[in-house]
């Protein structure tokens, strides 16, 4: 399986009034075409700076200081780094290729739009060749029904229309077409694109299996319960056929039941659509449900790497197997990691988990242990599992 996203050293700081924040320390990580990939880990150990940063989003005062995000757009053409290019690349990247579920739906919808509405302007933001394809097949076909009075008186309208759509897919994003299409006639010609989107967005409400979705297009965020503002939330992520997908605690906010129909819904969804997805839970029982791989989290970097199955039967690193126990099981108590995660603003030396690990030896304090490839596909950074460095450069 060749490699989606290649993220190498990527270090996140935030320079706030009490000092520098070390969010993410050289942080390392592939995620395969095809797979999900899950990241785990307490509060605050960086899941969604990571996922922000392949985004481009950190806002001051967080920066990215260094790294690299290397992304195959295509299977052909050779990987971008997301972190070098322009502004307009990384926005035309972001929705289309890239799109992003954030864990509270009602954050996502706009409460005064309709979710149809909604849905249709991130189709016509990223798919406006298609919908001006769409609207010229449409109109073709009117123009060759049947030879009716209606059809005749109609027909000069419609191939002035015809003609406009032709010119607008010469360049489906120039601006020309916004800008004319608020003369009132004009827009009257324009429509259609829009009924196009609408058209394509009821169907995408219906995929992710919203029932009575032509209703439910006109209906307001608020008027929706929060399973089914996630299901449109999904729709609005999905509907550019992203080949990656993130999705930031998706299920937190939501009931056991409708929980376990969303993670139904994404692998689905994923399998159908032959996407990559990068997962975030603090949940392993989640990870365990959905994921291929999974890579644990510990202040600001990964401290284990495995397949799912190897690694819930085989978890090596202490902190995976302190996060394992705590997992509630029936019949058994949790065992509640000791400790508390550090300081951001004062981390400690060495492996950041030592003051909490029972396996500390004399060099944890001092020395930050390298990841490298124990058994075959099984990662680890942890002094007490020697072996060589390894993980190749983008
Ligand atoms: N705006 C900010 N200012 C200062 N520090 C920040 C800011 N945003 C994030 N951080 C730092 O980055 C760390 C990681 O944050 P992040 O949101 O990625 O955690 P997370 O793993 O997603 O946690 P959670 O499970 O609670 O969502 C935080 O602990 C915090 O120290
Ligand atoms: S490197 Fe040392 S402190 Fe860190 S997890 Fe391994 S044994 Fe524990
Ligand atoms: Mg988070």
């Amino acid at each position: 399986m060749n490699e989606l996203l290649i993220i190498r050293n990527l270090t996140v700081k935030f320079y706030t009034y009490d000092g520098v924040v070390q969010a993410l320390d050289n942080l390392d990580l592939d995620i395969k075409q095809e797979e999900t990939f899950g990241l785990v880990g307490e509060t605050g150990c960086g899941k969604t700076l990571t996922a922000l940063s392949i985004l481009r989003l950190i806002s001051p005062p967080g920066r990215i200081e260094s790294g690299s995000i290397c992304f195959n757009i295509d299977d052909g053409d050779e990987p971008i780094d997301l972190l070098a290019i322009g502004e307009e690349e990384i926005r035309a990247i972001r929705g289309s290729k890239i799109s992003m579920i954030f864990q509270e739906p009602s954050s996502a919808l706009n409460p005064v739009y309709t979710i149809g509405d909604q849905v249709s302007e991130v189709i016509l933001l990223h798919r406006r060749q298609e919908l001006v394809n769409k609207a010229i097949e449409t109109i073709t076909a009117l123009l060759a029904g049947r030879n009716s009075l209606v059809n005749i008186l109609a027909n000069p309208m419609r191939l002035a229309e015809r003609s406009l759509y032709q010119k607008i897919a010469q360049n489906p994003h120039s601006l020309w077409p916004r800008i004319v299409g608020r003369i009132p006639i004009m827009r009257r010609l324009l429509q259609r694109l829009k009924d196009e989107a609408k058209k394509m967005a009821i169907s995408m409400l219906k995929e992710v299996e919203i029932p009575d979705s032509e209703r439910v297009a006109q209906q307001y965020p608020h008027q929706l319960s929060g399973g089914m503002e996630q299901r449109a939330v999904i729709a609005m992520a999905l509907a550019c056929s992203p080949s990656f997908l993130i999705a930031d605690e998706p299920t937190t906010s939501l009931d056991v039941t409708i929980q376990d129909q969303i993670l139904e819904l994404l692998r689905r969804l994923k399998s159908e659509r032959e996407s990559s997805v990068l997962y975030i839970t603090h949940d392993l029982g989640v990870a365990a449900q959905i994921c291929d791989r999974i890579g644990v989290m510990y202040a600001g970097s990964l401290c284990e790497i495995a397949r799912v199955d190897d690694l819930y039967a085989n978890p090596l690193h202490p902190y995976t197997k302190a996060l394992l126990a705590a997992v509630p099981k029936p019949g058994e108590e949790p065992h509640a990691i000791g400790g508390t995660v550090p300081d951001p603003l004062n981390l400690p030396s060495g492996c950041r988990f030592h003051p909490r690990c029972s396996r500390a030896i004399g060099m944890c304090r001092e020395h930050v242990p390298p990841m490298h490839e124990l058994a075959s596909g099984h990662f680890i950074a942890c002094h007490n599992y020697q072996g060589e460095t390894g993980g190749s450069s983008c």
